[in-house]
């Protein structure tokens, strides 16, 4: 099987799909809605989609199954996670059979383990259940969500026939995983697929300290703090400037810097409008100045550690579960 962002002709920039299943994020959109922006997103440009088991609890899932019926399932790359409480040997398959069956697909393009299983699960047999997946057809190629550098590293030495082809990480201008995993990533063909690229709308320009966004999700996030809007004041304003001298949204620029940078962004979006100024800024070209200019500001400023660990690896499953009912 072929490397998939290596050797398939992915776009620069993919959709997520968190939104589209939980209404943490605010209650300004509808089901219809978020399928019709999908299918637009779709058939004008964008041909990978993320989505995840756990989302609204399949809800998700649900929701792209309706918008794949109105294209054709071929022209786009699917990927969705196995809860990291699922990601056992024993429940692989009945994992991947819900995807498929909430999804009405007969394979899945890349299928991610989205958080590292808990100490107690046995990492060796996991990845070589996901390998038999991949040999019965369910799955097409294997990847992981905010794994660390020795996670990664232990679950790439359990694949025998197959490797590790992405980590999904919090990637953004202002949160950043370690050096250190970039570079092995790089190294090793690992795709860095950059979830919260938009850094939930903060790096949108539409919210500041007197108008911050609804929705139980960001408002937990701490990164939509007064201090924090001061303190990327300086990569605002840049981000302002270039969006006016090109005729582009800040969201298009940063979009269009991220990708720039090879990372595969994954924006999340609620309609038809947003997914439209996603799908333009494919063609927004930023020059090497400008690249230069936005990327000085970053390191002047400073980016805030994206925490690998999603739960204490610690935990039991039934707790994990119990807390994850949450996304
Ligand atoms: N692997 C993991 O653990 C993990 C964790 C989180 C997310 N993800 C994946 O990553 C995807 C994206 O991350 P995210 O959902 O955290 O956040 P994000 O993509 O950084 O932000 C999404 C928000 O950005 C705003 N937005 C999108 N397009 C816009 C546009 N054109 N103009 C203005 N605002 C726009 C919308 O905000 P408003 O609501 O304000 O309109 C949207 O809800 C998710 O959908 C999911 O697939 C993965």
């Amino acid at each position: 099987m072929k490397n998939l962002f290596s050797e398939n002709n992915i776009s620069k920039i993919g959709l997520g799909t968190w939104q589209m299943g939980m209404k943490g994020w605010g209650s300004d959109y509808e089901d219809s809605t978020v399928i019709d922006a999908l299918v637009y997103g779709i058939n004008n440009g964008i041909n990978f989609i993320d989505t995840a088991e756990i989302y609204g609890n399949g809800k998700s899932e649900k929701l792209i199954g309706n918008a794949l019926e109105q294209i054709d399932r071929k022209r786009v790359y699917v990927a969705t996670k196995i809860a990291g409480f699922n990601a056992t040997e024993k429940k692989v398959k009945k994992s991947i059979n819900g995807s498929l069956k909430r999804m009405k697909i007969d394979y899945i393009d890349l299928y991610q383990v989205h958080w590292e299983p808990s100490i107690y699960t046995n990492m060796e047999n996991l990845f070589k259940e996901l390998e038999n997946s991949i040999k019965e057809g369910l799955i097409n190629h294997i990847g992981v969500s905010n794994f660390s550098l020795k996670n990664l590293e232990i679950a790439n030495s359990y694949l025998k026939d197959y490797k590790i082809e992405s980590n999904q990480i919090k990637f953004n201008l202002v949160e950043r995983p370690s050096k250190e995993i970039i570079e092995y990533m790089n190294k090793n063909n690992i795709k860095l697929i950059a979830w919260s690229p938009l850094a939930q709308g903060f790096l949108t320009g539409k919210y500041g300290p007197g108008n911050m966004p609804k929705g139980f999700i960001r408002k937990v996030n701490k990164l939509f703090k007064e201090k924090n809007f001061k303190r990327y004041e300086n990569l605002f304003k840049i981000l302002r400037e270039l969006s006016m001298k090109k005729n582009a949204s800040i969201t298009q620029i940063v979009l269009s810097y991220e990708s720039s940078l090879g990372v595969l962004p994954i924006p999340g979006f609620k309609n038809k409008n947003q997914v439209k100024e996603i799908v333009d800024s494919i063609k927004i070209e930023i020059s090497e100045d400008e690249l230069k200019e936005i990327t000085d500001v970053i390191n002047e400023l400073g980016t805030i550690k994206s925490n690998e660990e999603m739960f204490p690896r610690t935990l039991p499953n039934f707790l994990v579960k119990i807390i994850s009912i949450f996304i």
